[in-house]
């Protein structure tokens, strides 16, 4: 089990996740999908917990995909309702956890309440150095790798230079920072537009569970097993270095 470090920093990682099966969760219960969207909530606070005991640096999870805008008009109502609510009530106790939060994503077709709430909450929290938690919201990577190539102007930049085009085009912060695991839940194995460029050499863990039944116990476990990965970033292991 991953143990949190005294200092809170060992773990300074870039944890993504997809927050999948909510929607089945509730429909084998006999619920309507949103019921498993609030449920989904509950996990997500669960989660967010874990990881800042942990010591995870960023943790970015995905909560609406700009595709996810083609499912019923009354899912896609309550569900933006959840967000403003759940920031309205998670922002505070973020900010007296050290964690800074902010929303990645298109911003311009958004309801401007949630608007208006996602930048409160952004400035409460806005000092905060304990964990960046970054929830996506109306995000696309392809649509993000499109819109920072245009900001390159018919340059051909270098990749640190496109990852800060890329953070400028989802506020994503100085520069878009490569994720070193992603985590899907619910049974799919795909990344659904997920964070394309940063995913590059994310190790990959997938679990059957859905969302809601996720805990923080397997959250722990899939770090732990992410800490014994070799990572070889296209080299050759240590030993053969030598
Ligand atoms: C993920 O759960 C949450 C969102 C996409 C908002 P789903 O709603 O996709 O749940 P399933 O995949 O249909 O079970
Ligand atoms: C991806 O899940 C988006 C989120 C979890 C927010 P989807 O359920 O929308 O993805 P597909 O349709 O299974 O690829
Ligand atoms: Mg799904």
């Amino acid at each position: 089990m991953a143990t949190a470090p005294a200092d809170g920093t060992r773990l300074a990682v870039h944890v993504a996740i997809i927050m999948d099966g909510n929607g089945r969760w509730a429909t084998t219960r006999g619920l309507p999908r949103t019921a498993g969207h609030r449920a989904g909530v509950r996990t997500a606070r669960a989660i967010v917990e874990a990881a800042r005991r942990a010591g995870v640096g960023m943790l970015t999870l995905y909560a609406f995909s700009a595709d996810n805008w083609s499912r019923p008009r009354g899912e896609v109502t309550a569900l933006m309702r959840l967000f403003r609510r759940t920031l309205l009530a998670e922002s505070r106790r973020c900010a007296d956890n050290g964690i800074r939060l902010s929303v990645i994503g298109r911003r311009d077709r958004l309801p401007p309440i949630l608007l208006q709430t996602i930048a409160e909450a952004e400035g409460m929290t806005a000092a905060c150095a304990g964990m960046e938690l970054r929830v996506a919201v109306d995000y696309s990577g392809r649509d993000a790798i499109l819109r920072a190539a245009a900001l390159a102007e018919g340059t051909l930049p270098t990749r640190e230079r496109f990852a800060a085009l890329l953070a400028d085009v989802d506020h994503g912060g100085a520069a878009a920072r490569d994720v070193d695991l992603l985590i899907r839940t619910g049974g799919e194995q795909r990344l659904s537009d997920f964070l394309l460029w940063e995913c590059a050499y994310a190790e990959l863990a997938f679990t059957r569970r859905m969302w809601p039944d996720f805990t923080a116990d397997e959250f722990l476990e899939i770090l732990a097993d992410f800490e014994r990965r070799e990572r070889r970033f296209g080299g050759v292991p240590e030993q053969a270095a030598s």
